[in-house]
């Protein structure tokens, strides 16, 4: 960030602010007698900031030089030999891309209009042809930044100013929307007991949230539990949104992981588009393209009319500018050549499957060693039955921060384990420790 190892004098013997600057930076912040600027305080009042509870893991993991460590925090897939995955389609995408030879010119504010027909279209499946007129949509900074444009919509225009996650649900929902002024509320999910989804709580708070709150649910493959509402279920939620008159944000980050099939897993936003709910849409494809540093997804909001959408892009492009201007143009480019491209999107397709077929064998391994191998007398069977990316073990902080001391595995303190982060070489070893700290 701040390179140059010794503070800078001018030809005057002055020394200059960007180097004081720099040496305050060095010196961990403290000025040791130097002000940036005469009388500058400005960040005094700055206190340091807890690193984040994902992100703080990988580079903690980084540090460690221990042979048989494993990273199980962070939600990005891996190989079986534990390295990342580029996808053969993409590198295909990427390489035609490059022979091109095309301008890196700036995109409109919503982005690469074509690669957002794409992407909704695969997202609202069959609903898509009776909406297209309605439908706004933009390019966002993957996932997060589709979020990140819900949060300011809402914040500057919706009425109420209520935002129900799921309890748990991904960390980063309460930072994106409290950090655009939203009150973050709460709806039951999990069972612990069960382990399963809490139907009942979660319909009995959705009943007794006020009117016309904003509901964020997932669409695919909940983060952290893996646990998913069956279609009955859905349609539950569905009854219950739409009698009290709820606004419906679907955040969708993982089609495709959820059952190995692009469509399969749209059943929520086909529901909900369907039946006319008021709603957004966020959708990544950082995790089924393993896009995450390409920052690649797409915000939609189903309006009531054309005359609505054209109302709500014209706003939609003024927030984007104002936030930053208009999205990066190589992603976009490598997503919308695979979705164009009739056999390369077969191929995509196989690779995912591939990708959630490793997870689920992964699953059943990792089960199997704990029950049939080392007789644990714990049940373990929410391992397999929970689905997508990650399992929500039931491991207790305490067991969590034994496994990262004394065994070198890291996962989030919620006991969530990222099953990507599994391989047939490491899975042994895992369940080993599993059993170990759950058993004393
Ligand atoms: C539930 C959920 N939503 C959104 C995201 C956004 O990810 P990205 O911004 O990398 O697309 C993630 C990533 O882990 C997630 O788990």
């Amino acid at each position: 960030m701040f390179s140059g190892a010794s503070l800078v004098k001018t030809s005057t013997g002055r020394v200059t602010n960007k180097a004081v600057f720099q040496y305050a930076f060095m010196n961990g912040g403290k000025t040791a007698g130097l002000n940036l600027q005469r009388g500058f305080q400005g960040w005094a009042n700055v206190p340091m900031g807890p690193p984040d509870p994902i992100f703080g893991i990988s580079e903690t993991f980084k540090k460690d030089s221990f042979p048989k460590k494993i990273n199980l925090g962070v939600g990005a897939y891996r190989d079986d030999t534990g390295k990342p995955y580029v996808l053969p389609s993409v590198r295909t995408a990427e390489a035609e891309i490059l022979k091109q030879d095309l301008d890196k010119e700036y995109l409109p504010m919503t982005g690469d209009n074509s690669f957002c027909e794409e992407a909704t279209r695969m997202a609202y499946g069959d609903v898509y042809d009776s909406i297209s007129n309605r439908l706004v949509a933009a390019q966002s900074v993957s996932g997060t930044g589709a979020l990140l444009l819900s949060s300011r919509f809402f914040s500057k225009f919706y009425p109420s100013k209520d935002i129900y996650i799921s309890n748990p649900t991904w960390g980063n929902h309460k930072n994106v929307f409290s950090n655009a002024g939203l009150n973050i509320k709460e709806y039951r999910y999990y069972n612990p007991i069960t382990k399963g989804l809490d139907i009942e709580g979660m319909l009995s708070d959705l009943s007794q949230a006020p009117n016309s709150s904003i509901v964020l649910l997932h669409a695919c493959a909940h983060n952290p539990t893996g646990v998913d509402p069956t279609h009955a279920q859905w349609n539950d939620i569905l009854r219950v949104v739409r009698d009290k008159g709820h606004f419906v944000l679907l955040d969708m980050a993982y089609q495709g992981f959820a059952s190995g099939d692009f469509a399969r897993d749209t059943y929520a936003t086909q529901l909900f588009a369907s039946n006319n709910v008021p709603m957004f849409l966020c959708q990544s494809f950082a995790k089924n393209m393993g896009l995450y540093g390409e920052r690649v997804g797409c915000f939609s909001s189903l309006t009531a009319s054309p005359e609505e959408a054209a109302r709500f892009e014209s706003q939609l492009k003024i927030l984007v500018r104002a936030s930053y201007s208009n999205p990066p143009v190589h992603g976009a480019r490598i997503a919308r050549f695979i979705l164009k491209n009739n056999d390369l999107r077969a191929q995509w397709a196989g690779e995912v499957k591939g990708m959630a077929s490793r997870i689920i064998s992964m699953r059943q391994a990792l089960r199997s060693i704990l029950e049939n191998d080392l007789k644990s007398k714990h049940g373990w069977k929410h391992i397999t039955d929970q689905i997508g990316m990650f399992c929500y073990t039931g491991l207790t902080p305490e067991q969590v921060a034994t496994l990262s001391r004394d065994y070198h595995i890291y996962l989030t303190k919620n006991g969530r384990i990222s099953i990507a982060g599994i391989n047939t070489s490491n899975v042994r070893y895992l369940a080993e420790a599993i059993h170990t700290v759950t058993s004393n």
